[in-house]
């Protein structure tokens, strides 16, 4: 293949997996699409600029117009997080929390938070920014059966272990962190607290989760592209009143963990964060209410969907096991709705040991569906194509074709000042 041939094959590729999404259930609980506007940012003379520094305070001549975008943005990120501090420059959730790890804690210093067998992000290990910064890593004893920190047995960690941070918030996440009684044994031990929002931030500024910066965190980091319906990206965020502590957070972005912060992408969350400001309690509420719709059709329809006592979620993501612990039946669950045309990812459940041939269950999510328009009737739909494909074991080619034909009317993207192709340009 010549190195010509292998660029158009990368821009056929590009629009294959287009065209995939456009045709298919899209349920992977971090991902989201863009509005038509978001992507006119994303999608400018911007891509190619650096901006390092402050809106005023820059390194680099050019920058007049992207202040004004930035400033805007800090403007709204203030509102729609209801804080006084917001740093808008992060290139990811993992970012971050780097960043936050660099502020708040030192090396060798002591970390509490959430296992990734119990549903922590990697960058909560020690394999991922946990490590990066070289801190000595306390996991909370956790509640299966509520899948939360055991809050008596987390609080007597804390005050053990004294750690300089305590960390909460996790990658699979049901239901509200009880963070109250948690922060303030941190505070007590002289830890600062962070609450990793990266999947709910969307939630939480639409007022469907939790306030955790109004109910003991000092920090919340999050991704701007998952319940937040933005472009890829994140934020850092506080609510203190002290300027010190801002300079702080904004120095361990630039210089700490960026230079260049991807003014096109910074863009994009701008505008997206203006969209939310007049669509974002809606669609908070949307998610929410269709997530336990699908919980409930899929457990009428016979699968196993955890924590029906309950409600089986309060948050945009539903767990389903489909055999036991170590079985690998959520990685053959996955493999098999993605032949029928929906897209999922595997998950380790309780008791589960080997992340890749292991999990047993499916961690389903609904920001997208929302998106495009479904609502509770939907998720009845979607949870008679999973038991289709999975319990009754019908031709999957079929199942696919009807998928591909129910989804034919969800191709407009909602909750955005100019509604547009889900999947444009295909
Ligand atoms: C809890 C949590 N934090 C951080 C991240 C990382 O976010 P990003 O993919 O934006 O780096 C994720 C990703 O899903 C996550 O689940």
């Amino acid at each position: 293949m010549t190195s010509a041939d292998a660029a158009r094959r990368v821009l056929e590729a590009v629009n294959a997996s287009g065209r995939l999404y456009r045709d298919s259930l899209p349920m992977i609980a971090s991902e989201n699409i863009i509005s038509p506007m978001v992507a006119r940012a994303v999608n400018s003379d911007l891509h190619g600029r650096y901006a390092e520094g402050l809106p005023g305070k820059r390194y680099y001549q050019g920058c007049e117009d992207f202040d004004t975008i930035e400033s805007l943005g800090l403007e709204s990120a203030r509102r729609v997080f209801s804080c006084r501090f917001a740093n808008i420059q992060s290139t990811s959730g993992t970012v971050s929390n780097m960043a936050a790890l660099k502020a708040l804690a030192m090396p060798g210093d002591t970390i509490t938070a959430v296992s990734t067998a119990d549903g922590g992000h990697i960058s909560h290990a020690r394999m991922g920014a946990v490590g990066v910064r070289g801190l000595n890593l306390v996991t909370y004893p956790w509640d299966i059966d509520r899948m939360e920190p055991d809050i008596d047995a987390a609080c007597a960690l804390i005050r053990e272990t004294e750690p300089q941070l305590a960390l909460f918030g996790q990658s699979v996440f049901l239901f509200p962190t009880p963070l109250q009684e948690m922060a303030d044994a941190a505070h007590e031990v002289g830890a600062k607290v962070m609450y990793d929002g990266a999947h709910v931030l969307g939630l939480i500024a639409g007022g469907q989760f939790q306030d955790p910066l109004h109910e003991g965190a000092d920090v919340m980091t999050g991704s701007s592209h998952k319940t937040f319906p933005g472009p890829q990206g994140g934020f850092v965020l506080s609510d203190s009143d002290d300027e010190k502590f801002h300079k702080k957070l904004n120095s361990s972005i630039f210089p700490g963990t960026c230079s260049s912060y991807h003014l096109h992408h910074v863009a994009g969350k701008v505008v997206a964060l203006a969209e939310f400001e007049a669509f974002g309690s809606e669609y908070a509420r949307d998610i929410v209410t269709n997530a336990k719709s699908l919980g409930a059709a899929l457990a009428a329809e016979g699968f196993d969907v955890l924590a029906e006592e309950r409600g089986y979620t309060a948050s945009h993501q539903v767990l389903t096991r489909h055999g036991g612990p170590d079985s690998g039946a959520g990685r053959r669950a996955a493999a098999t709705l993605e032949d029928a045309g929906i897209i999922t990812n595997m998950n380790m459940l309780p008791g589960d040991t080997k992340a890749m041939s292991g999990p047993s269950g499916l961690r389903l999510g609904v920001p997208e569906l929302t998106r495009v328009g479904m609502g509770a009737d939907e998720m009845q739909d979607v949870a008679r194509f999973f038991a289709r494909a999975l319990i009754a074991e019908g031709e999957i080619t079929t199942v696919k074709r009807d998928v591909i034909e129910f989804k034919s009317r969800f191709q407009t993207v909602k909750y955005c000042f100019e509604e547009g192709p889900a999947y444009p340009g295909l």
